[in-house]
């Protein structure tokens, strides 16, 4: 049993923050950013909610695909930012649209979305139900050290969404992995203030650090190294995909990773100049563009590619319904 995705959506936040803007408050200027990130501007949340964003992704994924909340079994949501440790976002997603399906969140990092499709994957393998919402929503600004120019560039917030019902051609070829390397990327979890505790979590803070050039090399090889692993798996070349959505971190990783694999540039969605870095949302919010445009047919192949934190990676083919 596989799956089709038959709705996707998406939602920013208003408000757009420019290069020029962050050098207001920080040592960094345009002229350094946008030639090493592809990064103009990003989506910053103001007066919104998470969860306002995430459910408003949700609701227009479930219109885009014909069927109500209560046509849905499963909802994922993908999130290392929820507005709620506790319950997961995916409940709150689905008390906002009238869900009372099983829903939980995971934590995969970027490649989130990706480890989503698996877990959807299998639930209708196993007959669990014909439709699934996967909702991807983040809010990195909450994570970042706002005096830290190396990293707090680089990032946006957003969610996007996308419905999958059971039946299908997809997926050609997913396959996940984990790299243990928790330092290339890290936000430390929260302190607490249990009396028993010796070890001092407050030191620690707790904002997101990155080792950026690690990033770099990693994200370029997965990249490559997973379209070439879907293509000997499924017996063709990067030449017969018909559009690539790879984890929107960085422009120069797209155009490295792009000439490496010598596809055309117009077939590699990119969206990072005026989004930053939205982490899981990156590729639902890519598929949702694409489809979008009107450049996206029925049968065409559709490879994803997500890396992060983890270090997890996550590719997945497509063959679009
Ligand atoms: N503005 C101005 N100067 C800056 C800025 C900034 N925003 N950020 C760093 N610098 C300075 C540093 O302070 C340093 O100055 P110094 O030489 O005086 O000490 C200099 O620029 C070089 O700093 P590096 O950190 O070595 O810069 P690098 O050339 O590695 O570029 C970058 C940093 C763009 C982050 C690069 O490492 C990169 O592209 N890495 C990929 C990381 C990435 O894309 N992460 C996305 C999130 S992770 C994910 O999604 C999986």
């Amino acid at each position: 049993m596989a799956f089709s995705i038959t709705g996707t959506a998406s939602a920013l936040p208003e408000r757009s923050v420019t290069n020029d803007e962050l050098s207001t408050f920080l040592d960094t200027s345009d002229e350094w950013i946008f030639p090493r990130t592809g990064i103009k501007s990003r989506r910053v949340v103001t007066s919104e909610s998470l969860d306002e964003l995430a459910s408003r992704a949700a609701r227009a994924a479930l219109e885009d695909a014909g069927i109500t909340a209560a046509d849905l079994s499963l909802i994922i949501c993908t999130t290392t930012t929820g507005d709620h440790l506790v319950p997961a976002e995916a409940c709150a997603i689905a008390a906002a649209i009238g869900a009372t399906c099983p829903a939980y969140d995971i934590s995969a990092a970027c490649a989130g979305f990706v480890f989503a499709l698996d877990i959807a994957d299998g639930w209708f393998a196993r007959g669990r139900g014909k439709h699934v919402l996967i909702v991807s929503a983040e809010e990195m600004t909450r994570l970042v050290d706002w005096t830290d120019r190396a990293t707090c560039v680089l990032f946006g917030d957003g969610a996007a969404a996308a419905v999958l019902e059971a039946g299908g051609a997809s997926p050609l070829y997913l396959n996940l992995t984990c790299d243990p390397q928790v330092d290339v990327l890290e936000v430390p979890g929260i302190a607490g203030s249990s009396p028993f505790k010796q070890r001092d979590d407050e030191a620690r803070a707790n904002v997101l650090s990155m080792q950026g050039r690690r990033v770099f090399k990693f994200g370029v090889s997965t990249i490559c190294d997973s379209v070439h692993a879907m293509c000997d798996a499924c017996n063709i070349t990067p030449a017969d995909i018909d559009h690539f959505v790879f984890h929107q971190a960085n422009e120069r990783i797209l155009a490295a990773a792009t000439t490496r694999l010598g596809v055309e540039n117009d077939r590699v969605v990119r969206l990072i100049e005026h989004t930053g870095n939205i982490s899981s949302a990156c590729i639902p919010l890519a598929l949702d563009e694409l489809a979008r445009s009107g450049k996206l047919a029925s049968g065409q192949l559709v490879a994803l590619v997500g890396f992060g934190a983890g270090l997890d990676t996550g590719a997945c083919l497509l063959r679009w319904a």
